[in-house]
């Protein structure tokens, strides 16, 4: 078997030397540049615009506003109705909002001509801040894209916590984040007649190539959308964001190619953002710690509403983590001059964990007993809101595999209890959990005269492995050496997969490409019968198997290549479509986690290190131990990053993003981040999707943050609420 092998990833050559190409490298004969001109005021709208100056700098060929823009179809198929940044009115609605496309002959003339634009515009008040506008909070119309309320209840959580006799309240808020992609995004257009090619970077090449066609009124067929790089996403990528409609609008009116690379600045402003969010925590449980009720509200931000709807669903995981018989959820949204928000990495878990999770330790504390104690004594064997087994479920292996990875038994339980020397040492627990995605999938598998295959999938590959997993998964189906096989992705023009996002691509493609495989092999091995005739009579299809370019059996082989020139092709296709079939409905499907940390506090200057760290993880079957290991490594990178330092500030005067770069925007390096130990806890979920597998993209970094404040408690006494954490919380 290649599948489950720690092979090297089989794009890791061309990254390291340069040859892979992202979105803003292809070169394309004639190309000239867009420069977005964005708002200076959060609210209001725009009079008119002086462009005499800029219309008149070398190089000009055009500029767009919301006078000249090409008007845009608003309905069908657009995800989201993202209709004031691409120029179809006059309402500014947040700070560095698109207002103008500059295209120029040089990126440098596009940038000075963009710089000199004027906008003339009326102010009104702007909302900035989510503790201005509590009491505007409002449900969502559209929670999950309408599949279930925002809300949810079971028993009487009420009743059940006042009559419980312990009774904890409190309430965790996260900040606004950005992703940070370290590409930034970035189109290339060009238009042949009415169809149009669009070099893009982004998560999902089919909802590119289907929003573009709604907005610009052509047929799919006639958008053409290329990604075979992704330089990250983390959910950034995942909606087809202004700046590429943008792109197409302006060669449209230019008439040639044109190119649009965001700034760094502008990705803070211009695809979305981890919403900050204020949770309020209710448990009412017995002396022994069995939870008798669960609250869980969360109010997250929204931009307004005019650019579309998104909830972060921080309450989710609280419906199934724990067994408890009364629990209710809530989400709440607040309207502000921000841009809209979106998924980024874990999104709704990677927030609301934290908040479940700190609190379950506060509850531990209070009744002295150990954190991962606690968390057996409320394991839920089956999920108690959607009332079905869960379709596999190791967690209880992920707390005793960490636990014992990590000298658990070595904590002792009163906080500031463990010093080494002058510093503060505390040891921290947290449980992970994230949805088991899928979505229907096609893949194409090529077969040539040589033996050697083609297998293709209109998906795409994040940095996380999907060239590598997908070419396993193939060979060993095709019975070849994983070197003869090359998988492709990232073209619209290929079978149609979904958005890799929601952790889902492996499960969704892979059994799609399985089954392609499964289907060229009995087809060949068919052939095989057929050609060998008499001279291969008793030998039935079970005895034979595709191996090495031939089919092979009890009395002998047929070459691969002998097969297609007696047909006279040179390559023979077969494409399978896989879907899920009902296991929504008979299972409850997630994977799990456990996350445990060591920190370090300086007494003195409350300075904070992340010193050992342990993750266990149930992410069902494991298709490639290094490329696994690897989203472990960077999910939980991800939350030490959530825990202890990042965060957007926005200028409540302004409304605008003051620190939108990655100096003053502070992520983990790697001096922050400690050697990290990984386990893999040994799963293989069938009842999930036909090749066991659960998902492995946001699942590590769920629970980091908790487990981390948890931690800081444990050395420091003090309990943060509020994320991140910093220096001066913890001297107070
Ligand atoms: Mo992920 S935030 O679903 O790309």
């Amino acid at each position: 078997m290649i599948t489950g092998q720690p092979i090297d990833r089989r794009d890791g050559r061309q990254k390291v030397t340069g040859a892979a190409r992202y979105a803003a490298e292809f070169q394309v004969p004639g190309v000239v540049h867009a420069v977005l001109v964005q708002s200076t005021i959060a609210a209001g709208s725009i009079d008119g615009f002086d462009l005499a100056e800029a219309q008149g700098m070398p190089g000009v060929l055009a500029i767009i506003t919301p006078d000249n823009a090409l008007k845009l179809s608003r309905n069908g198929g657009v995800r989201q109705a993202i209709t004031a940044p691409l120029l179809q009115d006059n309402t500014i609605v947040h700070n560095g909002q698109h207002v103008a496309v500059v295209v120029a002959d040089s990126l440098d003339r596009a940038m000075a001509a963009a710089a000199a634009v004027r906008v003339h515009t009326t102010e009104t008040e702007a909302v900035t801040s989510m503790e201005s506008a509590l009491g505007q909070a409002y449900p969502p119309k559209n929670f999950r894209d309408g599949r279930r309320p925002a809300d949810s209840r079971r028993g009487n959580p009420e009743a059940a916590f006042d009559a419980a006799p312990v009774q904890f309240e409190a309430t965790y808020t996260t900040p606004v984040e950005h992703h940070n992609a370290m590409e930034p995004h970035a189109t290339i257009a060009a238009w042949d007649g009415d169809s149009v090619t669009i070099y893009t970077s982004t998560q999902g090449i089919s909802g590119a190539q289907g929003t573009i066609a709604s907005l610009f009124g052509i047929d799919p067929s006639h958008v053409r959308i290329i990604c075979p790089f992704v330089g990250g996403g983390f959910g950034s990528k995942g909606n087809t964001w202004p700046p590429v409609a943008l792109a197409a609008m302006a060669a449209r009116k230019v008439g040639r190619p044109v190119k649009l690379v965001l700034t760094r600045r502008q990705t803070y402003t211009s695809n979305g953002y981890r919403p900050e969010t204020i949770q309020r925590i209710r448990i009412g449980a017995g002396s022994d710690g069995k939870l008798l009720s669960l609250r869980h509200d969360g109010i997250s931000n929204m931009s307004m509403p005019v650019l579309g709807e998104f909830v972060e669903p921080v309450a989710l995981a609280t419906e199934m983590l724990y067994a408890c018989p009364d629990v209710a959820v809530t989400h709440r949204l607040v309207d502000l001059n921000l841009p809209l928000p979106t998924y980024m990495r874990a999104p709704g878990e990677a927030s609301g964990v934290f908040a479940l999770e700190s609190a379950m330790d506060e509850l531990a504390a209070e009744l002295k007993i150990d954190p991962v104690e606690l968390r057996l004594r409320n394991y839920a064997e089956r999920d108690g809101h959607e009332n079905r087994p869960f379709s596999s479920k190791k967690l209880r292996e992920c707390y005793e595999q960490g636990a014992a990875a990590f000298d658990w038994s070595r904590r002792t339980p009163a906080p500031r209890s463990m010093q080494d020397g002058r510093t503060l040492v505390g040891l921290g627990m947290a449980t992970s959990t994230y949805p088991v995605n899928r979505q229907p999938a096609s893949a194409r598998v090529r077969i040539m005269a040589d033996g050697t295959a083609v297998v293709q999938s209109g998906t795409q590959d994040l940095g996380t492995g999907t060239y590598t997993v997908m070419a396993q998964l193939a060979a060993d189906e095709l019975g070849l050496p994983i070197g003869r096989v090359r998988f492709e992705l990232g073209d619209s023009r290929l079978p149609k997969a979904p958005v890799s996002g929601g952790s889902m691509t492996v499960g969704s493609v892979g059994p799609a490409v399985v089954a392609a495989c499964a289907q060229a092999c009995s087809q060949l091995i068919g052939m095989a019968v057929a050609d060998r005739g008499a001279t291969w009579q008793g030998v039935t299809p079970g005895d034979l198997r595709l191996r090495d370019g031939a089919v092979v059996g009890p009395r002998g082989r047929i070459g691969v290549g002998e097969m297609l020139a007696r047909r006279g092709v040179e390559s023979l296709d077969f494409e399978a479509d896989a879907k899920p079939g009902d296991e929504q409905k008979q299972f409850s499907l997630h994977s799990f986690g456990a996350q445990f940390v060591e920190v370090h506090v300086d007494p003195d200057t409350g300075e904070i290190r992340v010193a050992r760290y342990v993750g266990a993880f149930d992410g069902g079957r494991i298709l490639n131990a290094k490329t696994a290991r690897s989203q472990l490594v960077g999910g939980i990178t991800f939350g030490i990053g959530m825990a202890l330092l990042e965060e957007t500030l926005v200028d409540q005067a302004s409304g605008r993003i003051a620190n939108s770069n990655i100096s003053e925007y502070i992520l983990p390096v790697n001096a922050d981040i400690p050697d990290i130990t990984t386990i893999l806890v040994a799963n293989d979920d069938r009842n999930a999707n036909p090749i066991g597998t659960k998902g492995l993209g946001e699942l590590p970094m769920v629970g980091v943050a908790a487990a981390v404040a948890n931690a800081v408690y444990h050395a420091t006494g003090v309990r943060v609420r509020d994320l991140p954490i910093r220096l001066e919380d913890v001297l107070a």
